[in-house]
């Protein structure tokens, strides 16, 4: 009798509860996307696109399009906490699936940095108080507090956050493109290697839509609502990102924007409107908040995944009595961020980032390719192409990015066979 009690008592404090509809789920995954790439790495792919910024976005849209098909496959299959860890360790092996929840943790902690260093670049636009640095540190660990004292309270927040995001950016689009210079598209040079650059810089800012699956279980009828708010959010944000992409160099042209940290604010103070300048700048803190929130609603549990089932310690998979949260890796992976927030650059962080999640998105394909025929929805043409043209785009990181992120790939592979070794021999 004691026994079973105690065991129910465990199952309580490890069990999350479904709490999420199709609204919610897909806010989260909106959430997860719009924010630091568009209001920010916008001017960095400008930079290296030059006025055809708007192809690179098309690329990175056409790649992340493939990975999302590939994600609604896999969660319309078996929808998991965890999500594509879950999938590469059963379909492709567990060593595979340490490596992917790994990287997904590397690659969304220094997103969480990156989104909140963009929060700090909008605020001292409007007025400059303290370092960025420190703004960005600040937020991480309101944020942290936030995720900690419950999902419902963040997806409630995330889902204002996401409704104001995409307003402003409607605003964006609606002031400027009556201001357009045409003048600014030229030369256009869609066949530039630059284009391709831009389109590696850029595709973080399509990175975030499968967010949802890694919160499956907490989402109400997850078979059918997961795979559809992954491709929805994908859908909204890629045409949201063409409008602001086209009025954004139309009104400043790429090499303006490329110099900004702020470049839709500067963008639509052209327009000589200052209310939609301060809205705009408003925008950019909304849509980089959101997606700090999301950051580290997904990292916890994912690393809440990875401690159920004892590839990371297994502290980070118990749950907040109260709050049903794991407070544990929540407060871990606040942390981490807080300090990344502190010392890190911001092209930087999104170049480490980006590695990590084409390295994890390239397993996600593979998974997907792996899936037995009668699961299958789609041809396996997809995540074969899904596949090459991830690998395809790391081609074109950073030389210093590729070194942080192998590095940090074989920490993880050092720590996974240690561990394999010490509990098996
Ligand atoms: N896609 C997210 C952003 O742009 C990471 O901020």
């Amino acid at each position: 009798m004691k026994e079973t009690d105690a065991r129910k008592k465990h199952e309580y404090k490890t069990k999350l509860v479904a709490s999420l509809g199709l609204f919610d789920a897909t806010a989260i995954s909106v959430g997860a996307i719009i924010g630091a790439g568009i209001f920010i790495v916008t001017g960095i792919a400008a930079g290296l696109a030059g006025s055809a910024l708007i192809i690179s976005m098309l690329i990175a849209a056409a790649i992340a399009l493939l990975t999302a098909l590939s994600f609604a496959e896999l969660t319309a299959w078996q929808p998991r906490e965890g999500s594509i860890y879950e999938y590469t360790y059963q379909l492709i092996s567990p060593f595979a699936g340490f490596l992917t929840g790994w990287m997904w943790i590397l690659s969304n902690t220094f997103a969480g940095a990156a989104v909140s260093l963009g929060f700090a670049y909008y605020l001292t636009a409007i007025s400059p108080t303290l370092p960025p640095n420190v703004i960005a540190a600040f937020l991480c660990i309101a944020f942290t507090v936030l995720n900690f004292l419950g999902i419902r309270q963040s997806a409630l927040i995330n889902n204002i956050l996401v409704a104001a995001k995409l307003l402003i950016l409607t605003l964006f689009v609606i002031v400027g493109v009556g201001h357009i210079n045409r003048a600014n598209f030229a030369p256009f040079a869609p066949f530039n290697i630059g284009v391709l650059y831009g389109a590696f810089y850029i595709f973080f800012a399509y990175g975030g839509f499968a967010r949802v699956a890694v919160i499956a279980e907490e989402v109400k009828d997850a078979k059918r609502n997961v795979p559809k708010a992954i491709l929805l959010s994908l859908a909204i944000s890629t045409l949201v990102y063409i409008l602001v992409g086209v009025v954004a160099v139309g009104l400043i042209g790429a090499p303006s924007l490329s110099a900004s940290q702020s470049p839709l604010t500067d963008a639509i103070n052209i327009t000589g409107n200052t209310t939609a300048a301060y809205t705009v700048s408003a925008g950019g803190l909304l849509a980089t908040a959101s997606v700090l929130l999301t950051s580290i609603l997904g990292v916890s549990r994912m690393a809440y995944a990875m401690g159920r089932r004892k590839d990371l310690p297994q502290a980070l998979s118990k749950l907040h009595q109260k709050f049903n949260t794991p407070y544990y890796s929540i407060w871990i992976i606040g942390v981490a961020m807080t300090l990344l927030a502190l010392f890190v650059d911001l092209s930087k962080v999104v170049a480490i980032s980006t590695f990590a999640l084409l390295f994890y998105y390239t397993l996600a394909n593979v998974s997907a390719l792996r899936l037995k025929a009668q699961k299958k929805l789609y041809p396996r043409l997809i995540p074969v192409l899904g596949a090459i043209t991830c690998l395809a785009l790391m081609i074109f990181i950073p030389i210093e990015a590729w070194i942080i992120g192998t590095a940090g790939l074989g920490i993880g592979a050092i720590f996974y066979l240690t561990k394999k070794h010490l509990t098996t021999g």
